[in-house]
């Protein structure tokens, strides 16, 4: 689990926040998996449409906000977020032919998503962003 902290913050308050929400909905899904009265079904549902909603609104703001800055790195940021998505469809798609909820295998690929993107091409995409606010007097 993560604790929401300066090394998680890129210091653009639409991303962070975003970002916030979604280390929740990771520490959530985590802890409660971890307890043996876990309601796996609603479990699913609601990490399901966190993530939906994480992928439309967050993968978006960071791309216009990519867009708007001319980041060198756009292309391949935006495919890893390409890869996000299309490991989330191969995790349902694989808990449909296993005939259980991919629970386990989605909170490892989010915990590792976390600490493979948030925490360093996010940051590194961040630090970039930041420096084009300020150098037009917004930052
Ligand atoms: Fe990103």
């Amino acid at each position: 689990m993560f604790e929401w902290n300066d090394s998680l913050r890129i210091g653009i308050a639409e991303v962070d926040a975003q970002h916030r929400a979604f280390i929740e909905l990771v520490n959530g899904l985590a802890f409660r998996l971890s307890r043996e009265s876990c309601n796996e079904w609603a479990l699913y549902g609601e990490t399901m449409a966190g993530l939906e909603e994480y992928v439309a609104m967050h993968f978006s703001a960071e791309e216009r906000l990519m867009s708007q800055a001319h980041y060198p790195g756009q292309a391949a940021h935006q495919a890893r977020h390409q890869f996000f998505r299309e490991r989330m469809e191969a995790l349902k798609t694989k808990g449909i032919s296993e005939g259980r909820l991919p629970l386990d295998d989605i909170r490892d690929f989010l915990l590792s998503w976390v600490i493979d993107h948030v925490m360093t091409e996010d940051k590194t995409m961040g630090e970039y962003l930041l420096e084009h606010l300020k150098g037009k007097g917004q930052g």
